[in-house]
This record gives structure tokens, sequence and C-alpha cells, in this order.
């Protein structure tokens, strides 16, 4: 059976669209790149980056945090850094999902040492587990529960990440 679905692929493609305006007018003018965190943001960005209607390029970093398991190590792996140098560019920060925010502060703390002219950070979902001031989150598509969630690029031990829609599964 198919994991429970929590937000449709209806409502994902709504929110994005509605995202990608907020990032495009919270941005300023500039080179853009932006930063897919991999695997977790490769769905989301790819419909992200196709709602933004200005130049960029884009590129990725490679990450392990969990490795399989569904709770947090709090070590964060670089297994693949970026392609192209960030200094004097705008950066977006794309990632999946926002639990403790450990992830994207060691990340924003990475590429803010590369001398880029902004680095902005946008995640499709944050978690109540987010404490405040771990990292800012410019952009966020939606609140999630408590909950182990799938799907729309989210993985549960590298599964379901095909799924169009988010899920909430018993880990
Ligand atoms: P944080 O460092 O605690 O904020 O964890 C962030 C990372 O943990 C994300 O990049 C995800 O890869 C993973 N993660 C956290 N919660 C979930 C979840 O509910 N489903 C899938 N991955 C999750
Ligand atoms: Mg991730």
């Amino acid at each position: 059976m198919p994991p429970k679905e929590l937000i449709s692929a209806a409502a994902i493609a709504k929110r994005v669209a509605e995202l990608a305006r907020e990032i495009d007018a919270g941005i300023p003018p500039g080179p853009l790149t932006v930063v897919g965190v991999l695997r977790g943001a490769f769905i989301f960005m790819a419909d992200l980056v196709r709602a933004l209607p200005r130049e960029m390029t884009c590129d990725f970093l490679g990450v392990r945090s969990y490795g399989d398991a569904t709770v947090s190590s709090g070590v964060v792996e670089i297994t693949s850094d970026l392609a192209a140098p960030i200094a004097g560019r705008h950066v977006l920060l794309v990632e999946d999902i926002a639990d403790t925010g450990l992830t994207l502060r060691y990340l924003l703390d990475l590429l803010s040492a590369r001398g880029p002219a902004s680095v902005h950070t946008c995640v499709l979902l944050s978690k109540p587990s987010l404490q405040k001031g771990t990292a800012p989150i410019d952009f966020v598509g939606f609140d999630a529960p408590d909950k182990f969630v799938v799907g729309y690029g989210l993985d549960a031990a590298q599964v379901y990440r095909n799924l169009p829609y988010i899920a909430v599964i018993d880990p």
C-alpha cells in the first residue's frame, strides 16, 4: 500500500508557484546561483527553478546527514561539492526539509565563507522541532508535522522519492 497522502501534488504545485514569486521579489537583481542539496531537494528544485523567470545557474551539494536512519546523527558530511565558485553571486540554498536546522546551519556557514553577494535559504518543509535561531530560513513551503515524511524527493532509506505527493510514514 502506498503511504498516506499529507500534501497533494496539486497543493505542492500551487505553493511552489507562490514561493517562486516570493523568491523572485526577495532576492536582489544580479548573478544568481541556485544550490540544491542532494538528494532530497532534486524534485523540488526542478519545479522551483522552472517557476523562477530569471537568469541563473544551478549547482548542487551532496550531503549525508542521516545515513539511512530516520533520526538525526547531528553529523553533516559533504559527499560532493559545488561545480563552480559562488563569489560575488547571490545564492539560493534549496533544501527539502528542516528538522533541527543543523544541516542548513552547516551549509549556510560553508557557503557564506566563499564570498557570495548574499545567501538566502529555502525549504519545502519545516518541522516544529526547528530550533529558533539555528538557521535563518527565508522561504518556507509548508509547515510539516512532527512525523516522518516522504515523497516529492524525500526518502525513507532511499525509497519513496518518486511519489508525486508528500506522505507520512511510520518508520
Ligand atoms: P536537520 O539537520 O535536523 O534539520 O535534518 C535535515 C535533514 O534530515 C534533511 O535534509 C532530510 O534529509 C532529513 N530529514 C529530516 N526529517 C525528515 C523527514 O521527515 N523525512 C525525510 N527526511 C528527513
Ligand atoms: Mg536532505
